[in-house]
């Protein structure tokens, strides 16, 4: 079934990254919103949108619509997604879900009580390398998980002026506060940041979660390194193996091999040896290995009522907590509960 869909927000990230994913899929494009008649027009007359309007309640009573997708900002999405479940909509929202973990949660029990899906953009998640990692993960042969190693980097470029570090917070760590349970197949249960201001403006934090089970998570996060080099490296280690996601594209999965120096017979076996994948990007196929085909596809499939793992409110509201638990230790310096 085709579906009908209204979009708030036609910014940078959704016309560069969302919507060009959004049209791959089998929609039709029925209604947008912005407050900027620019925007409007321009995404309006990219896409051949009939319904353009600077009011973003007002395009929920866009008659025939299934579903609303945005990427505005924290404080609009918890209210528009609000707004539109009220409306009996289905609603992708981008992250940050709110600009709270109680406003997230408030949501979540909105989608409850109107039984409406209402997904946020973890696409982190979806990329190549980690989807495959996740499904290595999750085999019983690799077992428990006993680690996490990760790096997630930012520039200071957004935060030199603004070094209250609310944006780097809100808008890049909380991808890393979903991601890390993601991959580690367990909730986070205690949070510790160490900090150091390199200068103002570049901020780097060492945070270590820890894991009921007793498993250990140290991730660093940091906005002093150049958006023009590979910024996320993951590294999840069991019993005699781990697998390592590189740059969000690069996969590697490492066993438990015999040395092979002194072994004139030795060869690659596929049982031991380190398996490894990487993309041909030179492939003539529009593929995207950042996740926000393959999210929003899960995301449609959620609103037609297909089976799909598209990650939810309850979700992005737990990342919200978890990230609040770091913000808290970062001013504490103790280990602070989720
Ligand atoms: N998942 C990712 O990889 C990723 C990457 C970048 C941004 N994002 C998220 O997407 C969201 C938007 O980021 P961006 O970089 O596109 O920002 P942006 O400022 O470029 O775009 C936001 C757009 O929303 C419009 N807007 C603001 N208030 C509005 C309102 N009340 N009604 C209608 N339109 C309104 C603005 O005019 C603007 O065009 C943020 O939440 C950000 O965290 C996610």
């Amino acid at each position: 079934m085709t579906l009908n869909i209204g979009w708030i927000g036609c910014g940078n990230h959704a016309s560069e990254m969302l919507l060009p994913q959004l049209v791959r899929h089998d929609i039709r494009f029925s209604a947008i919103a912005d407050l900027d008649p620019q925007r409007l027009a321009l995404i309006g007359n990219r896409y051949g949108v009939a319904t353009r309007t600077t009011d973003a309640l007002a395009l929920l009573d866009t008659p025939g619509l299934h579903a609303i997708g945005m990427a505005v900002g924290p404080k609009q999405h918890a209210e528009f997604a609000a707004a539109a479940m009220r409306k009996g909509l289905a609603v992708f929202i981008e992250k940050p879900p709110a600009a709270t973990a109680a406003e997230a949660d408030v949501l979540a029990q909105i989608a409850d009580s109107t039984k409406q899906v209402c997904v946020v953009g973890f696409m982190k998640r979806y990329s190549t390398a980690n989807r495959i990692a996740g499904n290595i993960l999750r085999t019983p042969a690799f077992g428990s998980s006993a680690s996490l190693l990760g790096e997630y980097m930012t520039a200071p470029g957004y935060f030199v002026g603004n070094p209250d570090y609310t944006g780097f917070l809100l808008h890049h760590c909380v991808h890393a506060m979903d991601l890390v349970p993601w991959l580690m197949g367990q909730p986070v249960t205690t949070v510790h940041a160490r900090v150091h201001t390199l200068e103002p403006g570049k901020l780097l934090l060492h945070t270590g979660f820890g894991f009921a089970s007793g498993a250990l998570a140290t991730v660093v996060m940091g906005t002093h390194q150049s958006r023009g080099t590979p910024m996320e490296w993951w590294q999840v280690m069991g019993d005699h193996q781990r697998v390592e996601m590189r740059n969000v594209h690069e996969v590697r999965h490492y066993r438990a091999p015999p040395f092979k120096v002194s072994d004139p017979a030795a060869t690659l076996d596929p049982a031991t040896d380190t398996l490894g994948w990487e993309p041909n990007l030179t492939a003539a196929a529009n593929e995207d290995h950042k996740g926000y085909h393959a999210l929003i596809g899960e995301f449609l499939k959620a609103v037609r009522g297909e089976p799909n793992d598209a990650p939810r409110i309850a979700a992005g509201a737990q990342a919200m907590r978890v990230l609040e638990a770091m913000v808290r230790s970062m001013q504490s310096g103790a280990v602070e509960p989720v």
